[in-house]
């Protein structure tokens, strides 16, 4: 049975930071951040959007009646949770109005949890292959203001619905993790930012790649040349580039190029947007799949998750025919065009905005946020939603 991608969409705020600006702000050289670290644009989440609204968002671009009645599994991949016991899930099955008879989970393995979703809906679609499932990826990092992690934060979710029969990419079967306890990046429950040892965290990431790519090669029989691309997951663009680096010589001239090419590609969307943790590698595919238009069905591409702490896996994926029909690209473009640029100041306001943690209530203004689905406050603890395309019809 053919399992995989049958649809994806994405989601970012309208709101971003301009690297150069906030290069100068940091008295840092800007080639630094778009060159050395290769970033260019880095969202912001406002007060009104948080990782439920972020994956709602993402989901309701490409849901249909048909996907609302078959989804019968709904998983929601975040390291960014907003509740130590209920799924983000659960709130984004109600706002997107799906089918009771479904099973909603959460998982968390920081930057991994989507790729293991993934996996495991795929298992779901063996056993039930009428059913679809949902996998939601959906983040927002943060590493606090004037750290060296600054610069690779960002917010966004990507959601995607898992398949018998998928119209846009086969999921293959071979695959190669490993899990290793490491301390290069956590964020233990009391904090809302991040711990990292920055350095140790590239080189894990680096080692993590090469483990399970050897790994993968010999368990699928498969080599460089079997790729049309690679996507990696991308704390920010350079990381994937090295890790890239790493096998190209593995390639002949011509795989060398067009792999270099395919990465740059799957890089577009993430310059634009910054770190999305769970959801960072499946933007990067999404990026791939819209700025290249070239990609044959039948070809082949490699994926590489990293969640720090550690796991790591690579996996394929094959295009199916006609596949671009199936993409959201205007939609995607548009989100982008509508975007609006803050100042550094702006978003270091935005940054230090923090919800009530006492119980008392809140409540935001959303005629400023163009999102369907935003968060309008908090009630006695409880989170409050509003989806307004449903209140429009
Ligand atoms: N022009 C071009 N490149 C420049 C530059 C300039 N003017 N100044 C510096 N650079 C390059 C550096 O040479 C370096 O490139 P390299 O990594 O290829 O050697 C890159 O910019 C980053 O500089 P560095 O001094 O290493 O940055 P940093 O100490 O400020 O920290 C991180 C970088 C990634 C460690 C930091 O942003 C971080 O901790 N991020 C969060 C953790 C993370 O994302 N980990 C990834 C694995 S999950």
């Amino acid at each position: 049975m053919k399992i995989g991608i049958d649809k994806i969409g994405f989601y970012t705020p309208h709101l971003y930071v301009d690297m150069n600006e906030l290069a100068v702000a940091r008295d840092v050289e800007p080639e630094k951040f778009t060159i050395g670290i290769g970033q260019d644009e880095m969202a912001i989440a406002p007060i009104t959007q948080d990782p439920v609204t972020l994956a709602a968002n993402a989901a309701l671009n490409i849901l249909d009646e048909e996907d609302v009645s078959k989804i019968d599994f709904v998983m929601f991949g975040t390291e960014t949770g907003i509740d130590h016991s209920k799924s983000a899930g659960v709130y984004v099955h109600h706002l997107l109005g799906l089918n009771p008879s479904a099973r909603t989970i959460e998982l968390k393995q920081a930057c991994y949890g989507a790729t293991a979703a993934i996996q495991l809906a795929k298992g779901h679609i063996a056993l039930n292959p009428e059913s679809k499932v949902l996998v939601l990826a959906s983040d927002i990092a943060r590493y606090g203001l004037q750290t060296p992690g600054e610069v690779t934060q960002g917010a966004g979710a990507v959601a995607l619905i898992i398949s018998a029969d998928p119209k846009i990419m086969v999921l293959e079967n071979e695959q190669a993790y490993v899990t290793k306890d490491i301390m290069d990046f956590w964020r233990p429950t009391y904090s809302d930012i991040a711990f990292v040892d920055g350095k140790f965290s590239n080189d894990q990431y680096l080692a993590f790649f090469n483990t399970v790519w050897a790994q993968y090669k010999e368990k699928a029989n498969k080599n460089i040349e079997d790729f049309a691309a690679i996507c990696y997951h991308l704390p920010y663009t350079k990381m994937g580039l090295k890790a890239l680096r790493t096998i190209l010589e593995e390639g002949e001239e011509r795989t060398q190029e067009r792999l270099q090419e395919n990465f740059q590609l799957s890089t577009k969307y993430s310059r634009k947007v910054g770190n999305i943790y769970t959801a960072s590698l499946y933007l990067g595919l999404l990026s791939l799949l819209e700025m290249n238009e070239n990609l044959q069905a039948g070809e082949r591409i490699g994926l590489f998750s990293y969640g720090s702490g550690a796991v790591g896996e690579f996996f394929s994926g094959v295009l199916q025919p006609n596949y671009r029909d199936y993409l959201i690209v205007e939609k995607h473009q548009e989100l982008f065009a509508n975007r609006k640029r803050v100042t550094v100041a702006e978003y270091e306001e935005i940054f230090t905005e923090s919800l009530p943690t006492d119980g008392s209530t809140v409540e935001f203004e959303t005629v400023n946020d163009p999102a369907a689905i935003c968060l309008t406050g908090i009630t006695e603890h409880m989170r409050q939603y509003l989806n307004k395309s449903e209140h429009s019809e």
